[in-house]
């Protein structure tokens, strides 16, 4: 049996600067997998390259068996999340949702039924004739999900999607992004650059620098297990210190107390 999205030797070279080097890895349907690095290290422009924004310098994707490294964007069955939401603002949440849709034929004449479907899963329901300005970050956060989720993707691609969110809506969205995830049994590539997020979400972690993967693995094989000194600094050491710095908060709550 072949993986349901493979994606092997992915090269992309800017100018003379190399900016994915011969990236090989799987994914399985309904996976949920965090790609994790530092600012440069190539991960947007991964996700670029897997849903067809760019071109690759060479390798190859394939999903459910087929090549799709040099289909058109539009037929390769992804959806893109972006972390600014990319909404229309003068029009309603029903209106941002339908927009897609009614450029596929598909979907055509079926479009306000399917957006109104999905806005009210995702619990939108009562703000479906407000204006993008009338909501609030945390909203506009779930109708760029809605209008992505309203195609049905195969596979649906994150690129930081909550790090324009305050930490309290941060959180939740955490938890809404992983509600709908199941709901729609979603296969999902999630972009972060919080070491926590990625732990917090997913079914395996690809940690990147510089253009390739250090390590692809389970959160908790990462952790126990990291492969090298950068994952090591990077993830393993940033999550203890994190940690030691909450203990040390909870234990002078406690001085505090006394
Ligand atoms: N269109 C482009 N032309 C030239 N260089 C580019 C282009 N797009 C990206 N790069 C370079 O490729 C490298 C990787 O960029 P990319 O946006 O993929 O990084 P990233 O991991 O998403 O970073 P961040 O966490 O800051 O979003 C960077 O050095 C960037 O300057
Ligand atoms: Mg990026």
């Amino acid at each position: 049996m072949g993986h349901f999205m493979e994606v092997s030797h992915l090269h992309k070279i800017y100018g003379d600067k190399v900016v994915l080097n011969k990236v090989d890895f799987t994914l399985e349907e309904g996976e949920f997998l965090s790609v994790l690095g530092p600012s440069g290290c190539g991960k947007t422009t991964l996700l670029k390259l897997l849903i067809g924004i760019e071109q690759q310098t060479s390798g190859t994707i394939k999903l459910n068996g087929e090549d799709i490294s040099k289909l058109d964007s539009s037929k390769r069955h992804m959806g893109i999340v972006f972390q600014n939401y990319a909404l229309f603002p003068n029009m309603t949440v029903l209106q941002n949702v339908e927009y897609a849709l009614k450029f596929q034929d598909q979907y055509k004449k079926e479009a306000k039924k399917i957006a109104l479907q999905v806005l009210e899963q995702v619990g939108l329901k009562e703000h479906i004739n407000k204006r993008i300005d009338q909501l609030s970050g945390g909203q506009q956060q779930r109708i760029a999900i809605a209008r992505t989720l309203a195609l049905k993707p195969a596979v649906i691609l994150f690129d930081e999607p909550l790090s324009a969110l305050d930490a309290a809506n941060r959180l939740t969205m955490r938890k809404e992004i992983k509600q709908i995830q199941k709901q729609y049994n979603s296969t999902i590539i999630y972009i972060t650059h919080d070491q926590e997020e990625a732990f917090t979400m997913s079914d395996r972690i690809m940690v990147m620098s510089e253009g390739h993967i250090e390590q692809i693995d389970t959160p908790i094989n990462i952790y126990n297990h990291p492969q090298n000194d950068f994952v090591k600094e990077f993830v393993v050491d940033h999550l203890q210190t994190k940690l030691n710095d909450l203990k040390k908060c909870m234990v002078s709550i406690d001085e505090n107390e006394i």
